[in-house]
């Protein structure tokens, strides 16, 4: 795993349980790049025997640009968080959209087909999630940005590589799109690594099947907070998102598909121990 800073990193333990899980031989470390030095210490990490690599923030854009090959969910999120060394270069994944998709699905049991979501906020962490979720198809996304600007420019952005239904089914704008009925509301913003929550009609997250914060931590985040507090069915946060695409990756260099779910409560049941972090997947 690759990052700056990336200390509080928990992929290394998801990928060690993975590995014991399917008794496949890896190892899995931190590697601080220097923050001007993302292309160089991919390089030596591979001349040393590297077989792929995590990333991520910073240098989630430095690694697109540096794969020699890209697959579609990582050209349409504009970002890769999975490397894969070849003999034919570097391949290029994103399995952040694939791994909510995977929790939503999985542990969750969420039907995804046929259901209206409501997306909020329009940065990074969402463009990753939207092809993803058009894909397990869903009858409407509607992508909410407090500045609905940048909301626009997202949908503009990905609509050269989403097919003409899924396009049809995207909507993006500003916060007035965020009212109506939703079977699944995603927080996609940063608020709650502040432990806030956006700004929201009363009632909007009490219909809602299923509130999912992208943020997790130890407690219920604002966002899960006030979705419980309005009655939603089922509130959940980004935990099984992060192991879910960090299974998604572990399947892109093993070629073996591990059960989240163990990992997933452990993880949960470490967090309760240590209630003092917070993070997010990706
Ligand atoms: P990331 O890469 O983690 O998505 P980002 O690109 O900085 O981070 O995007 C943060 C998102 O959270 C944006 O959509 C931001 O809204 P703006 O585009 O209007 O800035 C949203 N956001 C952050 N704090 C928010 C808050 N308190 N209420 C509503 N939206 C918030």
């Amino acid at each position: 795993m690759i990052g700056h800073p990336i200390a509080h990193s928990r992929s290394p333990e998801i990928h060690a349980r993975f590995a014991a899980q399917t008794a496949q031989p890896i190892s899995y470390e931190r590697l601080l790049a220097p923050l001007d030095g993302f292309k160089a210490t991919v390089q030596a990490f591979r001349a040393q025997g590297g077989a792929g690599c995590n990333v991520t923030v910073p240098f989630k854009l430095e690694a697109y640009a540096l794969a020699d090959q890209l697959t579609d969910r990582a050209r349409l999120a504009g970002a890769v968080n999975t490397l894969v060394f070849g003999p034919d270069g570097i391949l290029g994944d994103n399995t952040d959209g694939a791994g909510l998709v995977a929790d939503l699905t999985g542990r969750i049991g969420m039907r995804l087909e046929g259901a209206r979501v409501l997306v909020l906020g329009a940065g990074g962490a969402v463009r990753g999630v939207i092809g993803p979720l058009l894909d397990a198809g869903v009858a409407s996304l509607t992508v909410a940005n407090r500045t609905p600007g940048r909301a626009l420019d997202l949908k503009a952005d990905l609509a050269v590589g989403l097919s003409p239904s899924a396009n049809e089914r995207l909507r993006a704008g500003g916060m007035d799109l965020a009212q109506g009925c939703f079977d699944l509301i995603i927080n996609g913003t940063s608020a709650g690594l502040n432990d806030a929550a956006p700004e929201l009609p009363k009632g909007l997250l009490g219909q809602a099947a299923v509130a999912l914060d992208m943020v997790y931590g130890a407690h219920p985040t604002a966002f899960m907070r006030q979705a419980l507090s309005e009655g939603c069915a089922r509130v959940e946060d980004g935990l099984g998102m992060l192991v879910g695409q960090a299974a998604e990756s572990f399947v892109l260099w093993r070629g073996v598909r591990p059960d989240p779910q163990p990992v997933w409560q452990a993880l949960r049941e470490q967090l309760a121990a240590h209630a003092d972090q917070a993070g997010r997947a990706r």
